[in-house]
């Protein structure tokens, strides 16, 4: 199954409530909300109280990709404010075991994301504990950057090693995404799609994503 994750992070903020609204309806499933702290990532964004809001508006899978120094201390809080997926990077996180075992514990889906320079061999042991990997395929920071190109190579070799290891982990890839590439990536391996330009940028969100889905139209 293939999941479209619209990022709120190319949203207008002012009309949130509506913009999610037409994403949904026009069959996004995940909603992708970018969490940054300033200090992990070099640009502040939202956090815990327009989860909370989120929560009220949507039900869709509320996907927080948090890119926070430190994300123990907040992952938790994350799943109670609604949030179903919880991601924390592996470049973040000195006690990953504990972290991701802590959101599972509170009812969340329990992710690691992964910087586009960081080798796939930094997931080694943890993989097992994930039940699905963000693989950033921009740096992370910012929306509108270009896909960083040897990311394609990353999503088939992180499928490879969750089929060689018996595991069902789900592949989420993050930046850069739309119709042009979106088919290469899902071909790969990657089953949840983010977008945040591709959809968001765009006048017509609902059209939006209806190109997106469309040019994978084979898989949907
Ligand atoms: C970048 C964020 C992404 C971003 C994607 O740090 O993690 O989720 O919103 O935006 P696009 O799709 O514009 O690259
Ligand atoms: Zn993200």
């Amino acid at each position: 199954m293939i999941d479209i994750a619209p990022s709120i992070l190319s949203a207008d903020f002012t009309r949130l409530a509506d913009e999610i609204d037409q994403v949904e309806k026009a069959g996004a499933t995940v909603l992708h909300v970018d969490v940054m702290d300033g200090h992990f990532v070099p640009n502040i964004t939202i956090g815990l109280p327009v989860v909370r809001s989120l929560r009220k508006a949507t039900k869709m899978v509320i996907d927080t990709h948090l890119m926070i120094s430190e994300p123990g201390r907040y992952a938790v809080e994350f799943v109670k404010a609604g949030a179903d997926m919880v991601s924390v990077h592996v470049e973040a996180d000195a006690h990953l075991h504990r972290t991701l075992s802590s959101i599972k514990e509170a009812g969340g889906l329990a992710g690691i994301a992964i910087n586009p320079a960081t080798p796939l061999g930094a997931l080694d042991e943890a993989l097992q504990y994930a039940d699905f990997i963000l693989l950033m395929s921009v740096n992370p920071g910012f929306g509108g950057q270009k896909f960083v190109a040897g990311s394609v190579r990353k999503v088939r070799g992180l499928r490879r090693m969750i089929t060689e290891r018996g595991l069902s982990t789900r592949i989420e890839i993050d930046g850069g995404i739309d119709e042009n590439n979106i088919e290469e990536v899902v071909g790969a391996g990657a089953e949840i799609i983010v977008a945040g330009t591709a959809i968001f940028g765009k006048e017509d969100r609902a059209a939006a994503i209806k190109q997106l889905l469309g040019a994978g139209a084979m898989w949907v």
